[in-house]
């Protein structure tokens, strides 16, 4: 039996990786770290939380101490870092908890995973990282590094942090570089989970700028298997790109989303843009799927589907998070834009 230490596994994909790792590697034992934060929903987890593979623990990664003891204690072979502050327009409000959480954080398991005999730190990081393309090409590998929002500029920091432990102490790490994810359980902040939920409740959709921003969507799941291709195959010290080839405009998937939910375009309300938004994101897989015999197991078409099933068939989750806390943030973000 081996053990993991899962970052931020209350989290939208971390819940997803767990509850992957507990059906499908019944040979492996999650410990399971999470500050549960307004992201973070223990409801993700139903089901799993008292399966006898998983142990939850509610902490923060900026603990040092906690996660020394961690690793010792439940004998830890490899962790898993997904723990983060993930969405980019928070980041503009307030960048101070991102650089806390993401590079202070990844700092402080870093330091622990030093101090301790680790076979794998795997840093689940992020496309945005290579900052914005044109009309043409993909992020490879080896793009240059150019965040261009405090969300992403912290992830860069943090990813270039894993690559000094590696080179100066050796720790065997790996980075993934994952383009956009949907699917169960994202917090309806990020565009797609917030477009359905406005579209139920017939409230207008927030399209920022013209809404021809691109980016290359893959379903969670297929994001959870590359991170576990990665982690139990991928060559230590070297950068992973996730992606699923499937460039679509925010108005595309809109249009998509209205037409399964059969609601009106007219709902559409293009307002003031992000500031800095990102134009285009693409990502070249071709290493993970060359490499590591990695590939999406669904289409974009087929995904959307599953992910607007599960938000009809989830009407109380989604009433939940949208409920208190939410309502506030989306007024403070949203009203009079
Ligand atoms: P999320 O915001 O849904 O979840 C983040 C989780 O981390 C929450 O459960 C939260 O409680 C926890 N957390 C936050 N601060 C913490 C702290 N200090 N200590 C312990 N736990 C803490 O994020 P997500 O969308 O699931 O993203 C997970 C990871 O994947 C992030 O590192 C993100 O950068 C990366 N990523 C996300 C996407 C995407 O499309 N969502 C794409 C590529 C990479
Ligand atoms: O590319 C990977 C990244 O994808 C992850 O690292 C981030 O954690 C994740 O949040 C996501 O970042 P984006 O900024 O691309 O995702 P978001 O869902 O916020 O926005 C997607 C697109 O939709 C983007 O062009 C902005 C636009 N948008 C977003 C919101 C919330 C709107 O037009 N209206 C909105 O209300």
């Amino acid at each position: 039996m081996r053990t993991i230490l899962v970052t931020g596994g209350a989290g939208f994909i971390g819940s997803n990786f767990v509850q992957m790792v507990l059906q499908e590697h019944g040979d492996y034992r999650v410990v399971n770290l999470d500050k549960l934060t307004y992201a973070g929903n223990l409801e993700n987890l139903e089901g799993f939380l008292d399966h006898p593979n998983h142990i939850f623990v509610k902490g923060d990664i900026c603990n040092g101490e906690l996660i020394g003891k961690l690793l010792k204690e439940h004998a830890i072979d490899a962790i898993v870092h997904f723990a983060a502050e993930s969405h980019v327009d928070r980041s503009l409000e307030g960048p101070a908890v991102f650089i806390d959480t993401n590079v202070t954080g990844t700092l402080k398991l870093l330091e622990a995973a030093r101090d301790y005999p680790l076979q794998k730190f795997v840093q689940v990081s992020t496309d945005e990282v290579y900052g914005s393309l044109g009309t043409e090409g993909k992020f490879t590998e080896s793009s240059p590094i150019r965040p261009n929002s405090p969300y992403s500029a912290s992830k860069a920091a943090a990813d270039h942090l894993v690559r000094a432990f590696g080179h100066t102490w050796g720790l065997p790490y790996n980075i993934t570089r994952c383009s956009n994810n949907y699917g169960p359980y994202q917090f309806p902040e990020k565009m797609l989970p917030l477009m359905i939920n406005n579209a139920l409740h017939d409230k207008e959709l927030p399209v920022y700028g013209d809404g021809l921003y691109v980016r290359d969507w893959l379903y969670v799941y297929d994001h959870c298997t590359a991170v576990w291709k990665v982690l139990t195959e991928g060559r230590a010290g070297e950068i992973y790109n996730i992606g699923g080839c499937n460039e679509k405009t925010n108005l595309e998937v809109i249009g998509i989303i209205l037409e399964r939910l059969q609601k009106p375009k007219s709902l559409i309300r293009h307002v003031k843009d992000r500031p800095g938004h990102d134009r285009r994101y693409a990502i070249d897989a071709t290493k993970i799927m060359t490499e590591l015999g990695w590939k999406p197991s669904v289409t974009f078409s087929q995904g959307l589907a599953k992910t607007i099933e599960w938000y009809l068939t989830h009407a109380k989750w989604l009433e939940r998070v949208v409920s208190g806390d939410y309502e506030k943030y989306y007024q403070e973000m949203y009203s009079g834009r």
